[in-house]
């Protein structure tokens, strides 16, 4: 027992990060920081005070006897010395509360936003990886005041140590042995938390997986996003089963532990019982025996019940330090991954010239965790001005051309330069704001149709005008003046006043948002499928109107979208297979020509 006590202790000391925590938090909340502490050290000053007045009022009293009038001036000023420490100490553990309510307050802003700073300056690959939603959620969990819980603890401790030295002496003034035989009881106590901290903590990383698992079946049930589908395939029974039973399965585990620790605890707390009594009984012999006098007694009755809360408070301490030790390397674990899109050190300023062309080189893509690439040897050029349009069967690889062109992945070979440069010399973010792409799976933000357009160049100073023209130009402005509220309106049912639209009026908002950013090359993935016939072929009619002097990438399985196109690149299984201007596409007779001459082809989505 011994033995893994002092690992463990090992393990704590090596473990904590003091320094970085401290760092941490230093960062958070300077100001309120050091005044809490200050309040703390004046609280346990004033508490140490108020006893030390206490110890020399009995001292006055049995020194002399009560009946002393000599003393009595003295036993009223050491009266109401302690007393006044008393009720300081009172109102500065009362203000305390609240000072430290508002430091804890600022430090857990602080970190919530450090994990989402880390958590988006991630690139997508990590959105691959299970491993890193684990991360992600163990730090999440951990709650933005464990940080702050590790401070106080040491504090606490310090705390605590002070007391014990002031009660110790006390104690050891009546007889030295009653006090190793007081910390010789509580050790095991401490031996139990720890240990319980550390198989927790096991089991939390265990369960994160599953724990995950029963967060996603309970967000199938109740988010908004799947309430149709799992209404209309009557999913809701199937589902919520096996989330009870993943519930179960976790709950049973940390029962588990807990039964355990509680056994332990039945035992470990009896223990200090005996060694509370046994204290008593020495003492109480004694005085028969007449080894101590009635001022120990007296003594002993006022120190003995705080050396045992001061020790249990040290053991409590000591665990919690422990405990949130642990949790707090989560957050560290966060903040420690690194974006495997390397910045170079001395970036390139982006070009400055209007006209910029980007182009594709003997690229080859493998996605993080798939064994076969999803790209290969890809060569492809968008001069300034121009429009290419990318086409191909599902799966054939448009979106993953799409995510490496907004360099949201780095080709596996081969290279995308921007005027003949390789991208990777510019900064990532830079160089994705010369790219403004409407995904398939665009955005819907719960926000005003406004800001719905404007995240297309949220950092820029722009005229409202221009969000109103970037509508008109993607036709969103149809809906949008239909509202009351017209631009103000907020989009989609999340909030209140908020005002669903449908898909295919989501995607004109998406459109508008392109439009609206100050991106060189615009890509539409497959951004306009939702649209009807009409409003598609009114965009693309005049879709070079629309960009400006701008170049763009259509992505689409309409012929009429991808058809002006100045040139146009047929994908198949990753590779490009045919090249060409729609006229050339479909004299060749190949594959383009096959897949928009047969009706079901036409009309996929
Ligand atoms: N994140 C991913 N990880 C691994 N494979 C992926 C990922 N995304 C897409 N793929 C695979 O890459 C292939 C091409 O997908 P995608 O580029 O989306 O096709 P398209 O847009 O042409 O329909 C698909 O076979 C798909 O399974
Ligand atoms: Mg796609």
């Amino acid at each position: 027992m011994m033995k893994s006590f002092l690992t463990k202790l090992h393990n704590l000391s090596t473990n904590l990060n003091l320094l970085r925590i401290l760092k941490l938090i230093w960062s958070a909340s300077k100001t309120w920081t050091a005044v809490s502490i200050a309040f703390i050290v004046i609280e346990s000053a004033l508490f140490f005070s108020s006893l030390y007045m206490l110890k020399k009022l009995i001292d006055t009293v049995s020194k002399y006897g009560i009946s002393n009038v000599q003393n009595e001036s003295e036993v009223i000023k050491y009266l109401s010395l302690a007393a006044l420490s008393a009720i300081s100490y009172a109102a500065i553990k009362a203000i305390s509360v609240y000072i430290t309510e508002k430091q804890s307050g600022e430090v857990a802003e602080y970190i919530d936003s450090k994990i989402h700073e880390s958590a988006i300056g991630l690139d997508l690959s990590f959105y691959e990886s299970p491993e890193y939603f684990d991360i992600l959620k163990r730090a999440r969990d951990m709650g933005s005041d464990r940080p702050n819980m590790i401070v106080f603890s040491i504090v606490d401790i310090a705390k605590n140590a002070m007391s014990l030295v002031v009660i110790a002496s006390m104690l050891v003034a009546i007889d030295w042995r009653l006090f190793p035989i007081l910390a010789l009881f509580i050790i095991p106590t401490l031996w139990v938390r720890i240990n319980f901290a550390d198989s927790q903590n096991a089991l939390r990383i265990a369960q994160t997986a599953l724990e995950r698992k029963s967060g996603y079946m309970s967000t199938l049930l109740t988010a908004d996003t799947h309430a149709k589908e799992i209404r209309s395939f009557g999913l809701g029974d199937y589902l919520r089963k096996i989330h009870t039973s993943i519930r179960l399965d976790l709950l049973s585990g940390r029962l588990k532990i807990s039964k355990r620790r509680t056994y332990k605890e039945l035992i470990t707390s009896t223990i200090a019982a005996i060694g509370f009594f046994s204290c008593i009984a020495y003492i109480a012999i004694g005085s028969i025996h007449g080894r101590t006098s009635v001022g120990d007694i007296t003594l002993f009755l006022v120190a003995f019940p705080q050396a045992f809360n001061v020790l249990q408070g040290l053991s409590t301490s000591i665990s919690t330090l422990y405990q949130n030790n642990i949790f707090v390397k989560s957050i560290f674990e966060l903040f420690d991954l690194k974006s495997s899109l390397p910045e170079v050190p001395n970036p390139l300023p982006i070009p400055e010239d209007s006209l910029i062309n980007l182009e594709i080189k003997n690229m080859s893509f493998t996605y993080p965790h798939a064994k076969r690439p999803t790209l290969s040897d890809i060569n492809i050029k968008m001069p300034a001005g121009k429009i290419v349009a990318v086409v191909g069967m599902n799966g054939a690889g448009k979106s993953t051309l799409i995510k490496l062109m907004c360099r949201l992945y780095d080709p596996s070979s081969g290279e995308i330069t921007l005027n003949g440069i390789d991208i990777r010399n510019f900064q990532s973010r830079e160089f994705r704001k010369q790219i403004c792409a409407v995904f398939q799976d665009f955005g819907k933000y719960n926000v005003s149709a406004a800001d719905n357009i404007r995240f297309g160049d949220i950092d820029g100073q722009r005229r409202e005008e221009e969000i109103e023209e970037a509508a008109k130009n993607s036709g969103a402005d149809l809906f949008i003046d239909t509202f009351p509220d017209r631009y103000q309106t907020i989009m989609g049912r999340i909030f209140e006043d908020g005002h669903e639209v449908s898909i295919g009026q989501w995607q004109k908002l998406a459109i508008a948002r392109a439009f609206y950013s100050k991106a060189r090359f615009i890509i539409l993935d497959e951004a306009t499928s939702a649209l009807d016939a009409n409003a598609e072929k009114t965009l693309f009619d005049s879709f070079r109107e629309r960009i400006g002097n701008r170049s763009a990438i259509v992505i689409s399985h309409r012929q009429s979208a991808v058809k002006h196109a100045d040139y146009i690149y047929m994908l198949s299984n990753g590779k490009i297979v045919e090249s060409g201007t729609n006229e050339e596409l479909m004299a060749l007779q190949g594959h383009y020509f096959k897949l928009f001459n047969k009706n079901s082809a036409q009309n996929q989505v």
